[in-house]
């Protein structure tokens, strides 16, 4: 028994380290390599652009931001080849994470 809990535990640290080093790539690339808050208002980020939807009230799901980020959506541009998927993946569930908490 001892051993599960253990092990469990080192299962949760794992997934949190992974967790948190995930969100501050997705920070990173929200910030300073796509630049989202030039456009975006996202509290967390503390980003004031008003060109597209403010991402606090918009709550995108997970897929929807990857949708968006990769193939660009009206005047917001396609990162498809800018930012490479891990990056895309990082600042979408970044995001998501921080709007629908
Ligand atoms: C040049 C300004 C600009 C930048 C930079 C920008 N966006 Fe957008 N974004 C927009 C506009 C405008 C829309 C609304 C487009 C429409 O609905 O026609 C939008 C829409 C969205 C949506 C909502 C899509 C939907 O399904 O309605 C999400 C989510 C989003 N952007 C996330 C991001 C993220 C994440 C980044 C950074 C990787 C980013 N945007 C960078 C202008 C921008």
């Amino acid at each position: 028994m001892k051993i599960i809990i253990f092990i469990l535990f080192l299962l949760n640290f794992f997934s949190s380290a992974y967790a948190d080093s995930k969100m501050e790539l997705g920070l990173e690339v929200y910030k300073s390599k796509a630049m989202c808050g030039t456009c975006h208002i996202l509290k967390a980020a503390e980003s004031s652009g008003d060109i597209g939807p403010n991402l606090d009230q918009l709550k995108p799901s997970l897929n929807q931001i990857i949708y968006v980020v990769t193939n660009g959506i009206g005047v917001m541009q396609s990162w498809e080849g800018i930012l490479t998927k891990e990056e895309i993946e990082a600042v979408a569930y970044y995001v998501f994470n921080v709007t629908n908490e």
